[in-house]
């Protein structure tokens, strides 16, 4: 932070000899003008110094912070999610889980940016919440993920943000790939129990997210940002 507002005022300051063949006006002894310059200069920085740190602090975040806060973001609502998962199917069975899934991830995520503005969720390109479906820009980063996998890629690393318009309007937005792992077997597998695939009947009868394998990429975490 400092060394870059350093590098600005440095810029400032190298720029000043350019302007020395002009008289400074303002000043009534040219003789002692380079003094009163120099003095001024000093002044300047003294004030500019402080006030480019704090215009420096308040400035909107970088891309690259905006990955990182997203990767971070996407993280942690992963994490709530399974163990949300896990303690439901431990209470009552994973039919019971089904229904906890449903009202559980929205209200998660919700939670996780209520204050931020961002928007969270989780999408696929084959569904079992048609609530879930990805946009146009969701579907083409989904097929490249798909692509990646198939080219050899680790799932885990799978990434992919932009600055880019939604709606007319400037947004970041990030991607996290979902690898499928042994739990999410149980209901987006392809040997689901009778009584768990009657349970998704009842919930989602457009059902699509069953028969996938361990490693399979399940979907991807969508981010998305308002920019300034
Ligand atoms: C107890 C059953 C159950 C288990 C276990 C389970 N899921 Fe799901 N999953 C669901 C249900 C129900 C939905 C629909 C949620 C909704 O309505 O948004 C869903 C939706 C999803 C979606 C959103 C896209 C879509 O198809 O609607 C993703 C991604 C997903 N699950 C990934 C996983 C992953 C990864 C795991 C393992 C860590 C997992 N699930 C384990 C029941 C389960």
């Amino acid at each position: 932070m400092f060394a870059s507002t350093f590098g600005v005022v440095a810029h400032f300051a190298r720029g000043t000899p350019a302007r020395t063949n002009t008289p400074i006006r303002l000043l009534s002894c040219q003789d002692s003008s380079m003094n009163y310059r120099s003095a001024w200069v000093a002044l300047m920085l003294l004030f500019a110094v402080p006030a480019l740190e704090a215009a420096a602090e308040n400035a909107e975040p970088t891309e690259a912070e905006r990955a990182d806060q997203s990767r971070h973001l996407s993280k942690t609502y992963g994490e709530k999610l399974k163990s949300a998962l896990v303690r439901a199917i431990k209470a009552g069975g994973p039919e019971t889980a089904i229904a906890v899934c449903n009202v559980s991830a929205p209200a998660i995520a919700k939670r996780d940016t209520a204050s931020s503005g961002w928007s969270l969720s989780r999408t696929a390109l084959k569904l079992r919440n048609p609530k879930n479906a990805p946009d146009a820009w969701e579907r083409s980063v989904l097929l490249k993920f798909q692509d990646q996998i198939d080219q050899g890629a680790d799932i885990a690393t799978l990434e992919h943000y932009e600055t880019t318009t939604k709606d007319g309007e400037r947004v970041f937005r990030y991607m996290k790939a979902i690898p499928t792992q042994g739990p999410c077997l149980t209901c987006h597998g392809s040997n689901v129990s009778p009584s768990v695939k009657a349970k998704i009947a009842e919930f989602y009868p457009e059902d699509q997210a069953t028969g996938f394998a361990l490693g399979d990429l399940r979907g991807a975490f969508t981010i998305t940002q308002p920019v300034p």
